[in-house]
């Protein structure tokens, strides 16, 4: 049997065509999930970036999407997510990195975010990649759960090779 060819993946920002692929994608990983709304509302403001991994072959794959805020003073992440099948490969490091890299290039040292405490693979992530966690918020969820800001240290990022 041949053995099937891995496609490779790449940045780019999203436009309103991806929100039903996107939707579907969210759907399928988050605990609360965000609606086509939500995502038009991001695409909406000039200050969100939407940015998603899509498959060099065709571009309608995607693996992934983070969802930032360019705040001025700051940079506040609000949503990341990689498709069950990707996971493991390096690709939420390859969207948190490409935030961080985004905000540095604008000359932003303060980089946040909300995750929910017991998320423990996001946790994982986002400490492995210079984040520490600054404060929790009771209840911060609609659901009651808590959560933890985490904020980047400004530790010098490593390439983006996938695994
Ligand atoms: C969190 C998430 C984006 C990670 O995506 P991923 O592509 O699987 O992550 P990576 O392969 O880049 O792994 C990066 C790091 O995350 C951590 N991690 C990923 N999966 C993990 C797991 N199941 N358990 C513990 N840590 C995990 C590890 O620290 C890993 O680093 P390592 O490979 O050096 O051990 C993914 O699990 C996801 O989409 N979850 C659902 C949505 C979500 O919770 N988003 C974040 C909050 S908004």
């Amino acid at each position: 049997m041949e053995n099937a060819v891995r496609p490779t993946f790449s940045l780019r920002p999203a436009n309103a065509d991806d929100i039903p692929a996107l939707v579907s994608l969210e759907e399928s990983i988050q605990v609360a999930p965000w609606t086509p709304s939500h995502f038009q509302a991001e695409l909406e403001k000039p200050f969100s970036h939407l940015w998603l991994l899509t498959d060099d072959e065709t571009d309608s794959l995607i693996a992934g999407y983070i969802v930032f805020w360019d705040l001025g003073e700051g940079t506040h992440i609000l949503n990341v997510g990689v498709g069950l099948e990707y996971r493991g490969q390096g690709y939420g490091k390859l969207l948190v990195r490409a935030a961080i890299r985004d905000a540095i290039a604008r000359n932003q040292s303060k980089i946040f975010l909300e995750v929910r405490k017991s998320n423990l693979p996001a946790v994982a992530l986002y400490q492995g990649l210079g984040f520490d966690i600054c404060q929790i918020r009771k209840h911060f969820y609609s659901n009651g759960d808590d959560a933890y800001v985490m904020q980047y240290r400004g530790t010098p990022l490593d390439s983006d090779e996938i695994e």
